[in-house]
């Protein structure tokens, strides 16, 4: 193409706001009737059988839904199934030679599992799980990066009816501890290591400081991801996976029968205070809607290459990666490492090496290929994608459309999908072969789904002004509850809108946002005290707790200010105690602090010391200020304030 035409399209692209899908897609396509948001409405709840007809059920379930005891939802009440039995056995006979996992390490090492052999290998290690005293209902916890042993123990554990709770590999040792505590697990199974940017980064010293913090006693298996050059020692109560695995070779297991309801998984994530919160998610409803939403949103076929480049340690990984993948028996590709080693071409040599078929990924790392040029993707024959998507956080339009152009071909569709920890899977996108793409707007809420834009009294906003997402109906793939938490369960999610004299039940995501004439929703971020750090979900409150806990620390507050590559950024406002000095070292040791108590991804970006923090008359830090002076915009009214004259004092500060 002439640099000319080039520009052309570019000029094109920058002012269309509105993409038909493609036709090649549509015909192709998994769901492509449009008539599908009215059958589903025509037939709610008995719609949703159409997502559990995906799984393998070993006994019929009674009812689609149970919703006796309003907001404590039931679905697919009576029914029984595996989870590990529905991702694994059931391929055997007509897949069991196909690729399930295409891992790719970091350096370039590459392992692949066929259904077959996964089933091997997921058998083994639930027997050994078995002879270590794990029973039915006990709650695993995995602390392990992207190796292909995490999947393997969460399906072991689905097998035998374990709950596993996955912590992040990227979380700090406390946070491991918090969790482990939190659910009573006495079972951790972890690595020794992994790489990242080609180095070899020692993973079970945090594993071992996270287990001195664990209030009970707890078994540990160690997976040897780095080999031979790089040698650790065990600890009392600590196995190693492969001889523990080699101990029970070609043995099988058979998957427990569980309740549609029983607990598949734990999730910790953050919110508005600083203890995370487990939400916990079900084996009926949760894969239903995994294996539906893979289905019908990602056009996942079971001979396609997918590939979602998220962390398994999030849900995007659960969900993505995991479950509604294998679950619909396609090949699901793990990378271990990051997208600019050796070079920033990574992601496309994948895709070129295996021929992916659908990329999943998320906006900041959309954002980070645009900067880093075209150049990259240019290099590679990406031609074999046939869908592109996104998650996590807003995309905005400009970062979209270079997705589609230079990814896509403009022969992709994009689904930016709108989600959560708590609903376990998809609520708010474009169908991909269905009705047009918005940049920047995930679309209507999926077929079935009924969610809205509301004012602070629950009604419907008119169109383009700003309100909040409210989802007025259950969906299969929502929490049951907060683990051991009902209370909190209730209050954090149902009590804002919910009118329980009339019955009325609607669940509140925390998410601002916009709708316009044709349903498409627009997100625009959190609206409680949650920060978004490139896809990640960070709570103010913790971080907040990280940095008082630092030595000469007095009060502090932390914000979210607008990041060009990762969304928002962590920015810290500290006050110091009398004797201690605002000095770099400081700094330092508040930014050790937060990466000791949370992990790296909560690092701040920025540090201000202050002698106050802008406050309200009843004493409640204004955050909404703070982000103001982060993003350095024009400062609303501050004459709500006790100290309104710190403002200026903070903003000089902060230049
Ligand atoms: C929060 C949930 C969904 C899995 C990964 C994050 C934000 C998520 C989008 C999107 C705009 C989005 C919301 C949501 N978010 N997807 N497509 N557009 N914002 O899961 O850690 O539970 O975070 O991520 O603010 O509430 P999570």
């Amino acid at each position: 193409m002439s640099d000319s035409e080039d520009a052309q399209l570019e000029a094109r692209l920058a002012e269309q706001d509105a993409f038909e899908p493609p036709e090649s897609f549509v015909e192709q396509a998994n769901v492509s009737d449009p008539g599908i948001y009215e059958a589903f409405e025509d037939d709610w709840p008995e719609c949703w059988e159409r997502a559990a007809e995906l799984l393998d059920w070993e006994r019929d379930y009674d009812e689609v839904l149970d919703d006796v005891e309003e907001p404590f939802y039931e679905w697919f009440t009576g029914g029984k199934l595996n989870a590990s039995a529905n991702c694994l056995d059931r391929h055997l006979a007509d897949r069991g030679d196909e690729t399930a996992i295409q891992w790719e390490g970091e350096l370039g090492d590459t392992r692949s599992f066929s259904y077959a052999e996964l089933h091997r290998e997921v058998n083994e290690f639930a027997a050994a799980l078995r002879s270590i005293g794990i029973e039915e209902d006990d709650v695993v916890t995995m602390y392990m990066p992207m190796i292909p042993e995490l999947p393997i123990a969460m399906l072991a554990c689905a097998r035998i009816g374990a709950p596993h709770s996955v912590v992040f590999a990227g979380f700090s040792a406390d946070a491991l501890a918090t969790r482990m505590n939190a659910a009573d697990s006495e079972y951790l199974i972890t690595c020794d290591g992994y790489y990242r940017r080609g180095d070899a980064l020692d993973h079970l010293s945090k594993a071992n400081d996270g287990l001195d913090g664990v209030e009970h006693d707890a078994t540990t298996v160690v997976v040897d991801r780095l080999g031979p050059e790089s040698e650790h020692d065990l600890g009392e109560n600590q196995l190693d996976y492969d001889e523990l695995v080699a101990d029970h070779e070609g043995e099988t297991v058979d998957p427990v029968t569980r309740d549609a309801e029983d607990m598949l998984f734990l999730m910790y994530t953050s919110g508005t205070t600083g203890t995370p919160k487990g939400v916990k998610h079900t084996t009926g409803g949760y894969l239903s809607y995994v294996a539906w939403t893979a289905h019908a949103v990602l056009d996942v076929k079971p001979e396609d290459t997918y590939w979602c480049a998220a962390d398994i340690g999030w849900i995007t990984g659960h969900s993505y990666i995991v479950y509604g993948p294998l679950a619909l028996g396609t090949t699901t590709v793990m990378y271990e490492g990051t997208p600019d080693y050796p070079e920033k071409d990574r992601l496309w040599e994948i895709v070129e090496t295996y021929g992916v078929d659908q990329l999943y990924t998320a906006p900041t790392a959309i954002r980070a290929f645009m900067k880093w040029g075209e150049t990259y993707p240019d290099r590679h024959d990406l031609s074999s994608l046939r869908l592109l998507g996104t998650v996590g956080e807003p995309i905005n339009p400009r970062a979209w459309k270079w997705y589609y152009k230079h990814i896509g071909g403009e022969e992709c569709p994009i689904v930016d999908t709108w989600w959560q920890t708590e609903t376990g899977g998809m609520m708010i996108t474009t169908l991909p072969a269905v009705g047009e793409m918005k940049p920047g707007s995930a679309g209507p809420p999926l077929p079935g789904v009924s969610a809205d834009v509301v004012d602070e009294s629950g009604d419907p906003v008119a169109a383009g002004e700003a309100g909040y997402v409210t989802v007025d109906r259950p969906w299969p793939g929502m929490l049951r509850t907060l683990y051991r938490n009902d209370d909190r369960f209730v209050s954090e999610y149902w009590e804002g809108y919910s009118d329980p004299e009339t019955d009325e039940w609607v669940y509140f995501p925390e998410d601002g946002a916009k709708i316009d004439d044709d349903g498409y929703i627009t997100i625009l971020g959190r609206v409680d005290d949650v920060i978004n750090v490139s896809g990640h979900r960070l709570g103010t409150m913790e971080i907040e707790s990280a940095v008082v806990g630092v030595e000469g620390v007095a009060e502090a507050a932390a914000v979210g200010g607008d990041h060009d590559l990762k969304g928002e950024a962590v920015y810290v406002y500290a006050i110091l105690e009398d004797g201690y000095e605002e000095s770099e070292e400081m700094e330092q040791a508040i930014v050790d602090g937060v990466t000791e108590a949370i992990g790296p991804i909560a690092r701040p970006e920025r540090i201000v010391f202050t002698p106050e923090l802008p406050k309200t008359r009843s004493g409640k830090i204004m955050r909404r200020l703070l982000v103001d002076i982060a993003n350095s915009e024009e400062l609303g009214d501050t004459s709500t304030l006790r100290n309104p004259d710190v403002v200026s004092d903070i903003q000089e500060r902060s230049r």
